[in-house]
């Protein structure tokens, strides 16, 4: 081991409790796999009076997230606050001031993703967020980097586990409102869980997806939503004598113009891996030119889940550090191109008759359509 990397953790709800008090159990394995030593400094919290897990040392608790940012001590900041104000502010700062981040930060990136990711290119740091898209799911690295050397075409997948939850709960006879009580005490709920209703969560990870996948400068607010307010228990139980289910559905799909990219309720056939997802549990099918079909399935919320993918990338900025290379080049941060098209993706779906407001999920139809507006 050659040298200590100083580490400051920026929140401690329910994603960074667990970071943390892994951070402390697991540095033994953590170091081994790491291949170098590393310091919590400093844990920034709100509330200092808040029960914390007995592992963490009070000691590291302060209120000035800024200072912990800016101790040149601090080599790598993981930011866990959540939300786009004081959030946004600390990573700018962060970045700007050479140190690596990783953060689970999916309001933050799907809106401002494409500046940070310059700044932190232009700084030479790394800027990780493996834990933003679909919890435990490795959607990032499989977008970003197994798949780098192939052309993706189409990404699309149920990726809220709240909505899930929910109408996955109206099937089973719960009310809307019954149905998201529960989903915020099992901690898969947002803050503002309308976030979470109105289809927004879901259209930030499509954004952070589609910059991944087609190296484009997508921003969350030029994604077409609708959320799942308006699903009533009498549409959730026709659709399941028609042999369908509803499920929030987020798609993306690369045209030679732009891409198409929403988030709606969809009607999905019984049997289809989207329909078969209840709980926190996301899925995603991405195709590929060379590696044609993938499936990415598991864990897509919850504490436990989203710190296990929040600790694989500071694992990874420790080895980096480790081999004492420089992080690697991120020049496609800088190619991310910002002027193009974002076009709905669900417009041409079929409707049925009894469920007209609906589009019915297929899973070739977005592709022939993009194939179409190539050929245009
Ligand atoms: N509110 C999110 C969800 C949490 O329900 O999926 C994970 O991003």
């Amino acid at each position: 081991m050659k040298m200590t990397v100083g580490v400051g953790l920026l929140g401690c709800g329910t994603v960074g409790a667990n970071v943390a008090d892994r951070l402390h159990r697991e540095r033994e394995v953590i170091e081994r796999r790491s291949g170098v030593r590393y310091e919590v400094r400093a844990v920034a919290i709100r509330d200092l009076a808040k029960a914390r897990p007995e592992s963490l040392d009070r000691r590291l608790f302060t209120r000035d997230a800024r200072a912990i940012v800016d101790d040149p001590n601090v080599d790598l900041v993981i930011e866990l606050v959540g939300g786009t104000t004081d959030a946004a502010e600390l990573v700018e700062r962060a970045l700007d001031r050479a140190r690596h981040v990783v953060t689970a930060n999916k309001d933050l990136l799907a809106t401002q993703g494409p500046r940070l990711m310059a700044l932190a290119a232009s700084r030479g740091s790394a800027l990780r967020f493996e834990g933003a898209v679909a919890g435990a799911i490795p959607v990032v690295r499989t977008l970003g980097e197994a798949l780098a050397g192939d052309e993706i075409l189409s990404v699309a997948g149920v990726i809220n586990g709240t909505c899930t939850s929910i109408l996955s709960a109206m099937e089973q006879g719960s009310t809307f409102a019954d149905a998201l009580a529960r989903a915020q005490q099992l901690g898969y709920a947002e803050a503002d869980p309308s976030n979470d209703v109105s289809g927004t969560d879901a259209a930030h990870k499509l954004a952070l997806v589609a910059q991944l996948a087609f190296d484009l400068g997508v921003i969350s607010p030029r994604i077409a939503r609708t959320g799942i307010v308006r699903v009533t228990q009498r549409d959730v139980a026709r659709a399941r004598m028609l042999g369908l289910r509803i499920r929030l559905v987020a798609a993306t799909l690369r045209t030679s113009e732009g891409i198409l990219a929403e988030v709606a309720p969809a009607l999905v056939r019984e049997g289809h891996d989207f329909a078969a997802t209840s709980g926190a549990e996301n899925v995603l099918h991405v195709r590929a030119r060379d590696a044609g079909a993938l499936v990415l399935r598991g864990a897509g919320a919850g504490g436990p889940a989203t710190a296990s993918a929040v600790l694989g990338d500071v694992v990874t900025v420790l080895r980096t550090l480790a081999d004492r290379r420089d992080l690697p080049a991120r020049g496609r941060a800088h190619a991310l191109a910002p002027a193009f098209a974002v076009g709905p993706f669900f417009e041409g779906n079929a409707r049925m008759a009894e469920l007209p407001e609906y589009p019915v999920w297929e899973e070739s139809a977005g592709i022939v359509r993009g194939r179409a507006l190539v050929k245009a």
